[in-house]
């Protein structure tokens, strides 16, 4: 067996010796993987399998494949150790096997034949009729569709396959019976030239992987290397310029594409949203029709390559039309995660510039209103160098956001990041690019703008699908949510509480819901009570504060509609849950009523302020509250006179577990005068004694033997500071937000207080303040 092969590695001279193909595919031995987990390594592992070895691997993560695999009999090690290397009498490494790996370093230190994946594959390949599939884009895609039609077509064909095909099962497999065994050739790191295959299927030629190539031409040399190997027959893209320059000129190239010179030349296409239907021809005579039922004009050239192929394998264009229109794409290649007539929800693979254009095409030809894409640059090398083309693959995409480059195995590049996407966005005249560094953000910002009628892509090849699917997973909810509410409200996925609360700081809500009706309200705490979804009030967010993680599940902001009515009768004053508290001493004013002018001074709603039983100027609520109507957690309505109700300082027990409707005050016939000056006074008092600034109110409850403002004072901590959350300097007992502070650092100051009170005073401080959700 011979590899001449220059980037082999330290274990080049004891391979040769060894016949890999009659090792592999005749006898059976204890083989490791290193780097097993990876897409490529695991269809390996599954031939070797399937051959008869002992296959073990490692790997850092476990994937489903590697589940899989182990049901199947593979012996998984979660990490890389030397000993596994031990029992082996081969080790295969990936790629992306670092040379100081330990499980690499004992197999070539005990003299073991160590060799990487594509030298194995194609020695397997060997024992059979092989074929290659290569090119820069389309290869699973097109391996997939051959090993599909070849198939249908009963030819029992070996195949490996890059990723997980559905349609195919597992992403290689072995079969005994059939003579040809399909690859999809790896051109990303030069071992192309392991191949020494019967037929080669050539998509397209250009740059790419820049962090192994110097240029186009170290990459066409590869290309030139596999084809001159190829013993039979070489399929090739003629609308490709580098392809067909490359192969143009071989005796038996066939040629396919749209060009009128292809031998299998496709033509009359009719894009459908997820497929299409096209013409075939060869050589001027039409063979007959196709359809597809993967999208995009790209497919069609894939599916014309595998339709030439097929033939000259003497499989006839019935039988390969009808097997491709069976096809199903791979994963990861547009791959509808979530689809409704309101959204839809796609996964895509992409991840170079030609690739992502080719994509968000077939995006804007389904017929969506928008397309909002979130894309997580993949390699550092790559971003760089293509930079450029990056900033202008994006204009079929309305909205875009990227998120921080998935390195691979890379290590970072100074100045390099998914912020350099976004300039060059910017720079080509975008029209809505933005930077979210933290990955597990990516589906909030999106998932925030999405209106109805919207397409979000997720494009990448590193983890971004599993942000899209996050979002999958909560719009199957947040659907549900509407369904519950109709017409009554809107439900909007995740909202940033930091619009909602008066401190301005807070995560997003998971739903947001402002319902118009009590009987919405009520449906609502049946359903998250029904599904198990945590359910969370929330008024004007006065006297709240959320950490920077948000809230999970259901936040409903009673707010409008039946919670925003206001009505006097005689002497009571009823209020929905929504008014401001305000509100209800204005409109006690405009009917000469008196003794309600200290809730002049309360920020909060009418819900809140009787969840807390807010007070000011020596006053509370619950001092004019006459009855309240609640939702019980069942959603059924009740209504309680105030003698019924237990209250304390800052707390009502009922709310705690029950959601209030509405309350009804009492209030005396006063002259108007006399509530004028007593809103004057409140007024004055907040003027003078309370800061302007964004706050959440008095952040503790008043101790029994001070006043906490005034201990704050005392204690000299006015003005201390974290990080954008400082403590007033008007008012000892507000924490207030000088611009972009965050729950985290409004926290801490929180704590540094309590504990000076508590070192230098004795005194344990209480948060009057309700602190809520997840942190960042
Ligand atoms: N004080 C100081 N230094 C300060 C702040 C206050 O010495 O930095 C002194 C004041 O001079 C006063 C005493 O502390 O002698 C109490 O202060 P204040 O009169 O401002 O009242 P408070 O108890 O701090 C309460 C409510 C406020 C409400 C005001 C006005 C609580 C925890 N706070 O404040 O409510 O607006 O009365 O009526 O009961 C809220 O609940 O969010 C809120 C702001």
């Amino acid at each position: 067996m011979k590899l001449a092969s220059k980037e082999r590695g330290a274990a080049a001279d004891r391979v040769e010796s060894l016949d890999l193909q009659r090792f592999l595919t005749q006898e059976r031995h204890p083989i490791h993987l290193v780097g097993v987990a990876g897409s490529g390594m695991s269809g390996l592992a599954a031939l070797l399998i399937e051959l008869g070895h002992t296959v073990s691997g490692s790997d850092k993560v476990t994937t489903m494949e590697t589940d899989r695999l182990q049901r199947l009999g593979l012996r998984f090690h979660e990490q890389h150790r030397p000993e596994q290397a031990d029992a082996a009498e081969l080790v295969v490494f990936s790629s992306a096997i670092k040379n100081d790996n330990p499980v690499l370093v004992s197999g070539r230190d005990s003299g073991k034949p160590v060799v990487r994946r594509a030298e194995a594959l194609a020695a397997i390949m060997r024992a059979k009729r092989g074929i290659v599939i290569a090119g820069m884009h389309g290869k699973t895609t097109t391996s997939a569709m051959t090993g599909h039609v070849l198939r249908e077509g009963e030819l029992h064909p070996s195949y490996y396959v890059g990723a997980e095909i559905p349609i195919l099962g597992t992403n290689a497999h072995w079969d005994a019976r059939g003579e040809y065994f399909v690859a999809e050739g790896d051109e990303s790191d030069g071992t192309l030239r392991c191949f020494h295959p019967e037929h080669c299927l050539i998509l397209n030629i250009e740059e790419e992987h820049l962090d192994f190539y110097s240029d186009l031409s170290a990459i066409e040399k590869v290309f030139a290397q596999l084809i001159e190997q190829t013993s039979g027959k070489i399929f090739y893209n003629i609308d490709d310029a580098n392809t067909a320059r490359l192969c143009a000129t071989r005796k038996d190239a066939i040629s396919f594409g749209f060009s009128d010179k292809a031998d299998y030349r496709g033509a009359d296409v009719k894009s459908r949203a997820f497929g299409s239907d096209f013409c075939v021809y060869f050589r001027g005579r039409k063979l007959g029709e196709a359809v597809l039922n993967v999208p995009g004009p790209h497919n069609v050239h894939n599916a014309l390559g595998v339709i030439a192929l097929a033939i000259e394998l003497g499989i006839s264009f019935e039988k390969i039309a009808a097997s491709l229109r069976k096809f199903e794409h791979a994963r990861r290649r547009f791959e509808i995660k979530y689809e409704s007539e309101r959204f839809l929800l796609v996964d895509d693979y992409a991840h170079h510039p030609t690739e992502i254009r080719a994509t968000l095409k077939t995006a804007r030809a389904t017929g969506r209103k928008r397309v909002l894409a979130m894309f997580q640059p993949h390699r550092y090398s790559r971003t760089k160098a293509l930079r450029g083309e990056f900033g202008g693959a994006f204009d079929d995409a309305d909205r875009v956001v990227v998120t921080e480059v998935y390195p691979a195995s890379e290590a970072p590049i100074p100045g390099i990041s998914g912020q350099t996407i976004v300039d060059e966005l910017l720079k080509h005249g975008h029209r809505s690019a933005s930077y979210q560094a933290r990955l597990e953000h990516v589906h909030c910002h999106i998932g925030n703008a999405l209106d109805i009628g919207d397409l979000v892509l997720s494009l990448g090849a590193g983890n971004i699908h599993e942000q899209l699917s996050a979002l999958a997973a909560d719009l199957v909810i947040a659907e549900k949510l509407k369904a519950v509410v109709g017409k009554e409200a809107d439900v909007c996925l995740y909202e940033p509480l930091s619009k909602h609360t008066t401190l301005r700081v807070g995560g997003p809500a998971q739903f947001w819901i402002e319902p118009q009706t009590e009987k919405a309200f009520a449906e609502l705490i049946r359903f998250c009570r029904a599904e198990n979804l945590p359910f969370f009030v929330m008024g004007r967010g006065s006297n709240l504060l959320v950490r920077d993680g948000g809230i999970r599940g259901v936040v409903v902001h009673p707010f409008g509609g039946d919670f925003d009515k206001i009505e006097v009768n005689g002497c009571e004053i009823s209020a929905g849950a929504g008014v401001k508290v305000r509100e209800v001493a204005y409109a006690a004013r405009a009917a000469n009523l008196g003794g309600l002018e200290w809730m002049e001074g309360i920020p909060g709603a009418v819900g809140g302020a009787l969840r807390m039983n807010a007070g000011a100027m020596g006053s509370q609520t619950f001092e004019n509250v006459v009855r309240i109507r609640y939702l019980d957690s069942q959603g059924n309505a009740h209504v309680k006179d105030r003698n019924e109700l237990e209250v304390f300082y800052r707390r009502f027990p009922l709310l705690e577990n029950n959601f209030a409707i509405s309350a009804t005050f009492r209030a005396e016939p006063t002259e108007r005068a006399t509530i004028d000056n007593r809103l004057r006074e409140s007024q004055e008092k907040r003027r003078t004694t309370q800061p302007i600034a964004k706050s959440a109110g008095c952040i503790f409850k008043n101790p029994n033997s001070i006043p906490a403002g005034k201990l704050v004072d005392e204690l000299g901590l006015k003005n201390s500071r974290v990080g954008n959350a400082r403590v007033s300097e008007v008012h000892g007992n507000f924490i207030v937000n000088d611009g972009g502070a965050t729950a985290a650092e409004v926290l801490e100051l929180i704590e540094k207080i309590k504990a000076t009170a508590r070192s230098k005073r004795g005194i344990e401080l209480e948060t009057e303040v309700e602190i809520v959700g997840d942190p960042a």
